[in-house]
């Protein structure tokens, strides 16, 4: 199982505040069967640069190795299998000029070329829609979108939405909202039963209201939609991350 979405890394961003939360929301992961997680900070590019941004992640996660080692170290067996594996991306709230900011390519998830995008919470417009066309077609990048449910409240012209829906894109779409409301439940359930390319992550950013929930959510899945969709979800994701 892989959490593709997490704000697992200490003191980056709204997610974990220090190394203690991050190793018990991974050993949470762990518990859940998580082999993978993928931490996804907030980049947010009117308040930081790409650059400082991948020197703050890099800290965090440095922290976090130790912190892991030393948990590891302090137990009986030695095999270091008690975290998943962590693999570094963003969670890179859309801003215009995406499309050319040069260094797009580095908040991609680490040894690949997916790179995981916020969606603006009001109503796309027809730009937006073209600026995810050209990371896609220009940049040669592969687009997830997250938390695609968290969107369409706001679309009430649905043009802009589905141009962006008619790209080769993957849409993720967050544990959480197998969990909440009916009515978001059979939106998401309709949702990953009719697109192929679709993945979920949790998008835990502490261990209370906003914990690792994907046990729960693939539960739900496969009671729902069914257990060759909760493969495809898995072996989408696999894919995303070429393994
Ligand atoms: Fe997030």
């Amino acid at each position: 199982m892989i959490d593709f979405h997490s704000h697992i890394l200490p003191g980056i961003d709204d997610g974990s505040r220090n190394e203690k939360m991050t190793l018990a929301m991974l050993g949470e992961e762990k518990r859940q069967g998580a082999e993978t997680v993928v931490a996804t900070p907030h980049f947010y590019a009117d308040r930081d640069s790409i650059d400082r941004f991948l020197e703050r992640r890099a800290k965090a996660l440095a922290i976090t190795n130790d912190a892991i080692k030393t948990a590891n170290e302090s137990r009986a067996s030695k095999d270091g299998h008690f975290f998943p594996r962590i693999m570094t991306g963003a969670e890179v709230y859309y801003f215009p000029g995406i499309a050319d900011a040069e260094k797009l390519p580095e908040l991609c998830i680490s040894g690949t070329d997916v790179i995981l995008i916020e969606m603006p919470f009001v109503q796309w417009t027809d730009k937006v829609a073209k600026d995810i066309e050209a990371i896609i077609r220009d940049r040669h990048l592969t687009v997830v979108l997250a938390h695609i449910e968290r969107y369409t409240g706001y679309q009430k012209d649905k043009g802009p939405w589905r141009k962006v829906m008619d790209l080769p894109l993957t849409t993720q779409i967050n544990g959480g909202s197998f969990l909440k409301e009916m009515r978001k439940r059979r939106f998401c359930t309709k949702w990953i039963k009719e697109r192929e390319s679709c993945i979920i992550g949790s998008d835990c950013h502490n261990l209370e209201s906003r914990a690792p929930n994907l046990e729960r959510a693939r539960a739900v899945i496969e009671k729902k939609a069914g257990r060759v969709v909760l493969e495809r979800i898995d072996r989408n994701a696999a894919e995303l991350l070429g393994k």
